[in-house]
């Protein structure tokens, strides 16, 4: 089966459709972005996008996602390692403490401002409110979203 991750499509060995997606993810192809947290479909430290949509990968196989559109974090920057605005402006609003929570932050956030490109304050609350951070760094992570409404209009 193939999957399309980061606008590549990739080949998956018959041996690795049943793996767990996460794993699948950060051990056979090495995108480390997205962070084993809970295990358990609760913190949200392992979204990834599956056709634009926010996806807890812990809770999926690779089976799952056949056919699909893949975005994880490493997709987000420009091929020449410019950041996403929506990255930059989680550096510009110091949203990033430990920063495990936010490749997850910043991928719910980016699926969020897609489909409501003009959100207030509490739509992005609420919208972010399945990914937790332990660091509690919440206002500042809603600021970051908030900042980059502008480049999704
Ligand atoms: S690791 Fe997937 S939801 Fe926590
Ligand atoms: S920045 Fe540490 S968990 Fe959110």
């Amino acid at each position: 089966m193939t999957i399309t991750i980061n606008g590549k499509a990739t080949e998956v060995l018959d041996a690795l459709v049943e793996m767990n997606l996460l794993l699948f993810l950060r051990e056979e192809l090495r995108l480390t972005g997205a962070k084993i947290g809970c295990g358990k479909g609760f913190c949200g430290t392992c979204t990834i996008l599956i056709d634009n949509k926010p996806v807890k990968s812990c809770q999926k196989k690779v089976l799952d996602v056949a056919d699909k559109w893949i975005t994880t974090i490493e997709g987000m920057a420009e091929p020449d390692g410019t950041l996403h605005p929506l990255q930059q402006a989680f550096i510009d609003a110091g949203a990033i403490q430990c920063g495990y929570c936010t490749p997850g932050m910043v991928l719910i956030g980016h699926a969020f401002l897609l489909k409501n490109p003009s959100p207030s304050r509490n739509d992005i609350r609420k919208a972010i409110s399945p990914n937790l951070c332990r660091c509690t760094g919440y206002q500042q992570i809603i600021d970051a979203v908030e900042a980059a409404v502008g480049c999704y209009k």
